[in-house]
């Protein structure tokens, strides 16, 4: 049988937790993932000749070796200390003096080189955040940077309209995506694939892990990990433990937090729509069990302005926004 050939086109998710590559080989889309994250030793030839050959993604800066991606997590927890990220709230970190070299280099290691000269890639960046005092022009645009120094020809999707192209082709490209990441959530409602507003709330999976460490005075490292593993938001409260207490509150007190902020944006242009419109939700933060019916059910007792037809989750919330910024990127083509 020949070899099925790979579409010319990539999608790309840089988020502030993971970055994902989509693109299309075949009937079949798949995916490349890496960690957002990196972690530093001190130089030696004895660590760089191990790490070489155990096949571990590296740099050497400086006096310092900088374990990339996953394996940095692993190296992270075995040295008791902090993982360094070099992006926060959706966007490079100020707060990381190598962010931009990390960031560059993992965009790099998920991406590739392009298929041929000026392949297009589009990226997603966050809506303007309306309740954070800063914006996403610096980021995109060292972003876009980096992918023509690859070769790219880059073009930023808004990661919300990213959800609402990978979801909603069956509802004409009409409805709210929005995207619960470790960042930011995101939120777009469009209309036949316009956006009518779009915006993002710079609190998501991050932000519930450190007010959860806060409360139950433990590392956040520690509630990330249970969080990722174990955490059920079906159970009744009598049967959790003061950690999952704590992560249901936060839980729902962001959904309560992202339903209010949408009704703000609405209120502010009273967008005009005849048919009621679907919901559709991803992100990693809404993985764990029972995320849908909760948000049901703070919908419902919301006084939403819309009206809507159905929420619907995401079948592969952590993958979504790149597969979107891929449909784009392939449409774009045509
Ligand atoms: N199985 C899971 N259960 C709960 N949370 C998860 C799970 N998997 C990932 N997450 C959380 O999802 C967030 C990352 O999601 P993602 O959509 O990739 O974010 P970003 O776009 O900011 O990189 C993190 O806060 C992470 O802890
Ligand atoms: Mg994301």
């Amino acid at each position: 049988m020949a070899k099925e050939s790979t579409s010319i086109g990539k999608g790309l998710d840089i988020g502030t937790v993971f970055i994902y590559c989509a693109q299309r080989t075949g009937p079949e889309v798949t995916f490349r993932i890496q960690r957002n994250a990196f972690f530093d030793i001190e130089y030696s030839d004895f660590a760089r000749g191990i790490l070489e050959k155990s096949n571990v993604e590296y740099i050497l800066n400086k006096d310092k070796i900088f374990v990339m991606g996953e394996e940095a997590m692993k190296f992270a927890n075995a040295f008791s200390r902090k993982l360094r990220r070099p992006m926060r709230s959706g966007v490079i970190s100020p707060q990381e003096e190598d962010a931009l070299l990390i960031v560059e280099m993992l965009i790099k290691s998920v991406l590739g080189l392009p298929s041929e000269k000026e392949e297009i890639c589009y990226y997603s960046v966050p809506g303007s955040p309306i309740d954070a005092d800063f914006d996403t022009i610096y980021h995109q645009n060292v972003i876009k940077g980096f992918l023509e120094k690859l070769g790219y020809r880059p073009k930023p999707l808004n990661e919300g309209l990213a959800i609402v192209f990978s979801e909603l082709s069956e509802d004409n490209f009409t409805g709210i995506g929005m995207s619960f990441g470790g960042g930011m959530t995101n939120v777009c409602l469009a209309m036949l694939g316009v956006p009518v507003f779009s915006f993002s709330v710079a609190r998501a999976g991050d932000w519930i892990d450190e007010q959860v460490a806060r409360v139950t005075n433990q590392p956040v490292s520690k509630i990330t990990t249970f969080k990722e593993t174990f955490l059920d938001l079906r159970k009744t409260e009598s049967n959790m433990n003061k950690a999952e207490q704590a992560l249901s509150i936060y839980y729902e007190h962001l959904i309560e937090y992202a339903l209010e902020q949408i009704k703000k944006e609405f209120l502010k242009t009273l967008p005009q729509l005849e048919e009621p419109i679907p919901i559709v939700i991803s992100g990693g933060t809404v993985k764990p069990a029972g995320f849908l019916e909760k948000f049901k059910e703070k919908l419902k007792k919301t006084n939403f302005p819309l009206k809507v037809k159905e929420v619907r989750l995401a079948p592969h919330p952590l993958y979504t926004a790149a597969k979107g910024a891929l449909i784009a990127a392939l449409a774009d083509r045509k």
